[in-house]
């Protein structure tokens, strides 16, 4: 097999990417590893920035999202049994964020490309990336029990956290930032619609909780838990008195309880591999970067990665000019260190830490009463939380 850009990962970052790459006129083939009905039902997050959206809709993917999505106009923020809210319009000048759940999305980019997109090949995994720093780089892979190769002039690497292509990075041309954070997050997904309109990010001595929605009959819940945390120590009793727990405010506020269908347990962790190309190879995505979920990054992160590879394939296919490739790393890396800084202070500010003591949870609150006191510091959190321009 041969292409111009083979493309490891069928995940968010990867369909996209193959999306926007066959509008352009650019070919390319996707290789994923695990099923079509595996990659269409892997839960992860659903909280879409403005830019995000706009790029399905310039991609023609965004039918049922323009449909679907719930439109937010800001968060709620709760501690000491009081709720606040964050109105985005009001502060970022009209700026608005929408749920949709990156499963539908994964579901939506699949179904137009096995239609009228370029070749995408399931349980097609990528063994390794030769030759990167020549001019036509090989993909090794298996599918259907044979060992093949893509030969490519070209490859992305949106194979995500565990994936082949970051692996071909010398370690002496590459380094990674990590830090491993003391907790995790256990998430559950209940057939209960949403007990309010509004994401709420609540501060607890107990810990952190999240109450998320996939519309219009579900919730997604999740609950700081210690790391090592086991699933058999949790029956669903147990989380739902905890949420409840967790959630209790002053006013008149009732979390509706339903049967939980899923159920997992994520450790939370930053993670920057820098440089983001190294020859012909480049990274998008978790590939990439992983960020801690409390400030609903890691999805919008990976589409601005792809946005930017879009627009330098295509000036590459239009005119020869390497130019945006060229400065495609250090152009993300800026995005994503900002995206790293503020999931890392939701993290910090949001969760109870294991080894804190007083005065560090004093801290957590007066940040908090910052936010909520100071229409500049609000205005910063939601010029973050609904996204960064994209460094063009
Ligand atoms: N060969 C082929 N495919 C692979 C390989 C491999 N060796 N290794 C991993 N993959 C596939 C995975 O099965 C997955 O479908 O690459 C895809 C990567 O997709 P994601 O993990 O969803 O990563 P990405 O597309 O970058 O999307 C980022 O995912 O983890 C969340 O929070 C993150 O929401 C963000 C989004
Ligand atoms: C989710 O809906 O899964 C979600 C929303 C916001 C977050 C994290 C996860 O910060």
């Amino acid at each position: 097999m041969r292409t111009t850009v083979g493309i490891i990962g069928g995940g968010p970052a990867g369909l996209l990417l193959a999306r926007l790459l066959h509008r352009a006129g650019v070919d390319c083939v996707v290789l994923e590893s695990r099923t079509r009905q595996y990659v269409q039902r892997r839960q992860r997050a659903g909280m879409l920035e403005q830019g995000t959206v706009d790029a399905l809709r310039a991609a023609d993917a965004a039918a049922r999202l323009d449909t679907e999505g719930l439109v937010h106009d800001g968060i709620e923020l709760r501690f000491e049994r009081e709720r606040h809210h964050l109105d985005f319009p009001v502060l970022t000048g009209g700026r608005t964020v929408t749920i949709y759940a990156q499963t539908e999305i994964v579901k939506d980019l699949v179904a137009l490309q096995l239609t009228d997109g370029p070749p995408l090949l399931f349980e097609a995994e990528a063994l390794a990336v030769e030759g990167p720093q020549s001019g036509a780089p090989v993909v090794r892979f298996r599918h259907e029990g044979r060992e093949r190769t893509l030969a490519c002039e070209w490859v992305v690497g949106c194979d995500g956290s565990h994936g082949a292509a970051a692996d071909a990075f010398p370690a002496a041309a590459c380094r990674t930032y990590r830090h491993d954070y003391p907790y995790s997050w256990l998430g559950i997904l209940a057939e209960v619609p949403p007990s309010c309109d509004e994401l709420i990010y609540a501060h607890h001595a107990r810990g952190f909780a999240l109450h998320s929605m996939r519309p219009p009959r579900f919730s997604r819940l999740y609950l700081q838990v210690p790391n090592g945390t086991g699933l058999e120590d949790w029956p669903d009793d147990r989380i739902w008195d905890e949420l409840d727990t967790r959630f209790t405010v002053d006013a008149d506020w009732t979390l509706r309880r339903g049967p939980v269908t899923a159920k997992s347990v994520t450790p939370m962790r930053s993670l920057v591999h820098e440089p983001m190309r190294h020859g012909r190879l480049l990274l998008a995505g978790d590939a990439a970067h992983i960020v801690p979920p409390t400030g609903a990054k890691g999805l919008n992160l990976a589409v601005s990665d792809v946005r930017l590879l879009a627009m330098a394939f295509t000036e590459l296919h239009a005119d020869g000019s390497t130019r945006l490739l060229d400065g495609y790393s250090d152009l993300c890396l800026q995005r994503v260190w900002q995206a790293t800084r503020f999931s890392d202070d939701m993290t910090r500010m949001l969760h109870a830490q294991p080894d804190g003591d007083a005065f560090d949870h004093r801290m957590q609150l007066a940040r908090l009463r910052r936010i909520t006191a100071s229409r500049h510091a609000a205005a910063e959190l939601a010029a973050n939380y609904t996204g960064l321009p994209l460094p063009l």
